[in-house]
C-alpha cells in the first residue's frame, strides 16, 4: 500500500467543495495527505470541511478562480500554512447548454475564464510552492481535470464546455513538456459522467439510459474518481506525464 501512500503530502483541490473535487479531496485525505479545498462560496467550503474532516485534515480557502487575481491570491493564503505543495488539481468547472442559435457569448466568457483559464493561471501562481515540493525522485503532480466531452464530439448543445475541455487537454500536454525539467508532472483526467450538481439534472432526466451506454454499464462512483487521482499523486504514478487518462466506463473508446 505504501505505493499509493499520500501520507506528509499537501494538496490543493479547485472546487473541492462538492461532486468530483470533493471525491477526489476524500480520497487524498483517506490516503494520508492534508489537503486545501478551495470554492467560491465560504459555507459550501465550511460544509465540505465539516463532512471531510473526519477523514483528516483539510481546510478550506475560498476563491473565485475564474480571476487571475484569485489565483494569485489562493496560493499566497496556502503559503502563509504551508512551506510547500506536492500536489494541485485543478477541477474546478462550469457548463452551459443552449441551442446553437441562442448561445451567448457570455457563455463563452464564463466557461472559459474557469474550464481553460483558471488551470493556467492557478498552475502558474503555485509553481514556486510546487518546485518546492518537488524532486527528482518524487515530482510534485498537477491533474488537470478534463472531460470526455473533450475528446468525442457529441449532441449536447455545450459549445464552449467541450471546446474548453480539449484546450485543457492540450494545455495539459504542453505544460507536461515544459515543467518535466522542473519534476512536476501534469496529466489530465477525462471523466465519464459522475453524478454531482453539473449533472444532476441529465442523470435525472436519462441516467438510466446514460448508464445503460457506457460500456461498464453504469455512471461513475466516487471511489473511481478517487482512485485515479491517488495513483497520479503517489509513488505510483510518477513516472506519467502528459497523459490524458479517460474515467468513463470505456465510453471514449
Ligand atoms: N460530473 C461529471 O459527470 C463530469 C464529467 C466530466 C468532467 N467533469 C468535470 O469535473 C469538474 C467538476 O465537476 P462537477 O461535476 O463536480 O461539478 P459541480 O458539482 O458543479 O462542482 C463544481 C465545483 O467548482 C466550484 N466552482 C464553480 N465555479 C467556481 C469558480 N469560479 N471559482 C472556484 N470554484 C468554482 C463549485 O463551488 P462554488 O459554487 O462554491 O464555487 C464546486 O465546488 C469540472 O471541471 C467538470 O467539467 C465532470
Amino acid at each position: 500500500m505504501d505505493l499509493f501512500d499520500l501520507t506528509g503530502k499537501v494538496a490543493v483541490v479547485t472546487g473541492g467543495t462538492r461532486g468530483i473535487g470533493m471525491m477526489i479531496a476524500r480520497g487524498f485525505l483517506q490516503a494520508g495527505a492534508r489537503v486545501y479545498i478551495s470554492s467560491r462560496k465560504a459555507d459550501a467550503g465550511d460544509a465540505a470541511v465539516a463532512e471531510l474532516s473526519e477523514f483528516g485534515t483539510v481546510v478550506s480557502i475560498p476563491a473565485d478562480v475564474s480571476q487571475e487575481a484569485e489565483c494569485i491570491r489562493l496560493a499566497e493564503e496556502v503559503g502563509k500554512r504551508e512551506e510547500q505543495v506536492h500536489i494541485l488539481v485543478n477541477n474546478a468547472g462550469a457548463t452551459w447548454g443552449e441551442d446553437l442559435e441562442k448561445f451567448p457569448e457570455s457563455a463563452w466568457d464564463k466557461v472559459l475564464d474557469l474550464n481553460l483559464k483558471a488551470p493556467f493561471f492557478v498552475t502558474r501562481a503555485f509553481l514556486p510552492l510546487l518546485e518546492k515540493g518537488a524532486s527528482h525522485e518524487d515530482p510534485a503532480r498537477v491533474i488537470n481535470i478534463g472531460s470526455i466531452a473533450g475528446l468525442q464530439p457529441s449532441a449536447a448543445r455545450t459549445y464552449s464546455y467541450s471546446t474548453s475541455k480539449a484546450a485543457v487537454h492540450q494545455l495539459t500536454r504542453n505544460l507536461s513538456k515544459e515543467l518535466a525539467p522542473r519534476h512536476i508532472t501534469v496529466n489530465a483526467v477525462a471523466p465519464g459522467p459522475f453524478e454531482s450538481k453539473m449533472m444532476a439534472a441529465t442523470l435525472a432526466a436519462a441516467g438510466d439510459e446514460m448508464a445503460k451506454r457506457v460500456p461498464l454499464g453504469r455512471i461513475g462512483r466516487p471511489d473511481d474518481m478517487a482512485g485515479i487521482a491517488v495513483f497520479l499523486s503517489s509513488r505510483a504514478g510518477s513516472y506519467l506525464t502528459g497523459t490524458i487518462i479517460p474515467v468513463d466506463g470505456g465510453i471514449a473508446t
